[in-house]
């Protein structure tokens, strides 16, 4: 029988990485209109088909993860028309949930926001596997302006408390503290704030009893600010790892990046960095971009059947330039 830990290897090893294909159906909508395509059901539903049955995505990408709108709809390509968590099994990805339902602000939390999701989310997971999802994933935001300690524990109260109940359910959780790049932060504040997000994180993980070697760790890569100077490479790799090495359990088996903002070879400029300087970790560092990934396929496409092909293609290149960096290899 595959265990947790099988699946969780699975999704962050051989190479490949994860793609976030998870944005709420606001969110979603919202990157429609900015590119011009009218904000329907079938328009969500087109864009998402055109992501998984890209021919050969399966050499780059290990696992995708959707939101409940999608899980629920049909993918067709060829002679296929299968609900997308069959389709995705088919075309040799893993196929993943979103199920924390958004954020709030933290009640005397100063500015500080907290995710929401837990009530009856024992009910959503089951009815999640019984649909064909083999991991889920959990996004807590911190601001690096409101990263107060309270902030941070009750973000990793819910992060943990979300784990243990997808383990429990038989579902890997993807745990994602996502250090925010907006502002002009520089390289160490972000160091700071990303190891204080970590070290809460494991002690909640720890308390509620999640088997680390089940699950997968979603960080940001340390760097400075949007707003503020770029660092170069080697010192997003070597920040990244300083705190990784402090904060990141060997139990665990992988950690997979979010982008963050970052362009795509930005973003795989730094992860290749940060696996040329880490050589023999005991965890892989591999991606699960979703905007350094699909930005590009989605402006490529624009709505129009007729440049489908051609955004694949797009998807493609960028998956490729994603699985070079965790070989190594920056891009040009
Ligand atoms: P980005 O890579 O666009 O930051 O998104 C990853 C993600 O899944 C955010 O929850």
């Amino acid at each position: 029988m595959r265990t947790l830990a099988d699946t969780a290897l699975s999704l962050v090893s051989s190479g490949r990485g994860i793609l976030a294909a998870d944005e709420s159906v606001r969110t979603m909508s919202q990157r429609l209109e900015a590119e011009g395509v009218p904000a329907t059901e079938e328009n969500r539903r087109a864009y998402r088909e055109l992501l998984v049955s890209a021919p050969g995505l399966r050499d780059r990408v290990s696992g995708v993860i959707l939101c409940d709108e999608t899980l629920r709809q049909h993918a067709s390509f060829g002679d296929v028309d299968l609900a997308f968590p069959e389709a995705c099994h088919r075309w040799g990805v893993l196929p993943g949930i979103k199920v924390d339902t958004g954020t709030t602000p933290l009640a005397f939390g100063e500015g500080a926001l907290v995710t929401e999701g837990l009530d009856g989310l024992r009910d959503r997971l089951k009815e999640y596997a019984g649909l064909g999802a083999a991991f889920a994933k959990w996004r807590a935001v911190i601001d690096v302006a409101s990263a107060s300690d309270h902030a941070l524990k009750a973000n990793a109260h819910a992060l943990a408390r979300y784990a243990a109940l997808c383990q429990e359910q038989g579902l890997v959780p993807i745990v994602e503290p996502e250090v925010l790049c907006t502002g002009d932060h520089d390289l160490d504040r972000c160091a700071e704030v990303t190891d204080r997000a970590l070290a809460a994180v494991f002690e909640q993980l720890e308390a509620q009893h999640v088997d680390l070697a089940g699950m997968v760790l979603k960080p940001n890569l340390v760097t400075p600010g949007l707003g503020a100077v770029p660092a170069p490479a080697d010192q997003v790799a070597a920040a990244t790892l300083k705190v990784l090495d402090r904060r990141v359990p060997p139990a665990l088996p992988g950690i997979a990046f979010l982008s963050g903002g970052h362009d795509n070879v930005t973003a795989c400029r730094y992860l290749a960095a940060v696996n040329a300087a880490a050589g023999e970790r005991s965890w892989r560092l591999t991606f699960s971009f979703g905007r350094a990934l699909v930005s590009d396929a989605l402006r490529r496409w624009g709505g129009e059947e007729a440049h489908r092909d051609e955004a694949q293609a797009v998807l493609l290149a960028n998956c490729a330039r994603a699985a070079d960096a965790i070989a190594g290899r920056a891009p040009a």
